[in-house]
């Protein structure tokens, strides 16, 4: 499978999801959106670009740091999520917020350049466009700030997994064949950064970036329940698509047998989970700056 096929079947999957993602994953994602924005140092009155927006969870937190006198542009290919995105904005009213479809590889249809380019896991790592096209709707002395995950796992990922394994069917449809080949094609490339952060850093050199920072940090995050955990995974992509392919029996064993073993992580105030995630920070200089055609 070409990459672009794999993309395509990954960005039709978040746009599916639009509903679901806000319900289950923003709650959760909006911690680390805070931190990428906090290590973005946005000041009144920047214009900022969020790439890979989805239901534009970090756009809005953008957008009340710039004020009225600043802007913010989400961009993201997934029209499904942009479409949530659109409808928050309008129901909250926020003037200095826009969202478009656009592809972070190919950001030539914009006509504004940013003090501040900020992404929450929205960038496409495994494609080795996104850093150059960034860099070029940049202000010189601009900031960019984005996270991605660690390859690292934690003790609940891990629970999950196994057990789904175990009751995958064997036998996909074409349809599931494809999004399981986009899948492991994806997380093939992106695994070379998630697990050497240097691989990024240089990659964020080749486009030019420069004072490039990395932090590793470990979220602790408490999940009410096991079946919420569980339900927040099924809730779109790739792990919903499988789940549905199973039969109704075997998905209220997987169910019965993944809560229960979930069950035995868990304390008095939840589920914990431990996240591992990468923050990237760098910067376009004025002068130091290499250009990259
Ligand atoms: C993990 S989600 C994060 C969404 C959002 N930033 C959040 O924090 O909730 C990744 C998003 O990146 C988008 N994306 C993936 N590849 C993209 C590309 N080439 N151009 C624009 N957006 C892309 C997906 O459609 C998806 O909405």
């Amino acid at each position: 499978m070409r990459l672009k096929e794999a993309e395509r079947i990954s960005i039709d999957e978040y746009s599916e999801w639009g509903e679901d993602w806000e319900k289950y994953w923003v709650p959760i994602y909006k911690a680390f959106a805070t931190i990428v924005i906090d290590l973005a140092q946005i000041k009144t009155g920047y214009r900022v670009l969020d790439v890979g927006t989805g239901t534009g969870l970090a756009a809005f937190i953008a957008a009340s740091r710039v004020g009225e006198s600043g802007s913010v542009v989400g961009i993201d290919m997934a029209e499904g999520m942009l479409n949530i995105a659109m409808e928050k904005r309008k129901r909250l009213g926020i003037g200095n917020l826009s969202f478009r479809v656009m592809d972070a590889c190919n950001l030539g249809s914009l006509s504004e350049s940013f003090e501040v380019v900020i992404s929450n896991f929205g960038i496409p790592i495994y494609r080795t466009g996104a850093f150059s096209e960034i860099h070029k709707v940049m202000e010189k002395g601009g900031r960019l700030s984005f996270n991605i995950w660690s390859s690292e796992t934690n003790e609940a990922g891990e629970t999950f997994r196994r057990v789904f394994e175990k009751y995958k069917v064997s036998h996909p449809s074409p349809a599931l064949k494809n999004c399981r080949e986009a899948t492991s094609l994806l997380d093939k490339i992106s695994e070379k950064y998630e697990s050497h952060p240097p691989q990024m850093v240089s990659l964020l050199e080749d486009a030019g970036f420069c004072n490039i920072d990395v932090k590793r940090k470990i979220h602790e995050v408490i999940i009410p329940s096991p079946r919420q955990y569980v339900e927040m995974f099924l809730s779109g992509g790739i792990d919903k698509v499988e789940f549905l392919e199973m039969q109704p029996e075997v998905r209220d064993k997987f169910l019965e047998e993944v809560v229960a073993e979930l069950e035995g992580l868990v304390s008095s105030e939840g589920l914990v989970v431990d996240w591992k995630i990468l923050y990237f920070t760098g910067a376009r200089v004025a002068g130091k700056t290499k250009e990259v055609i």
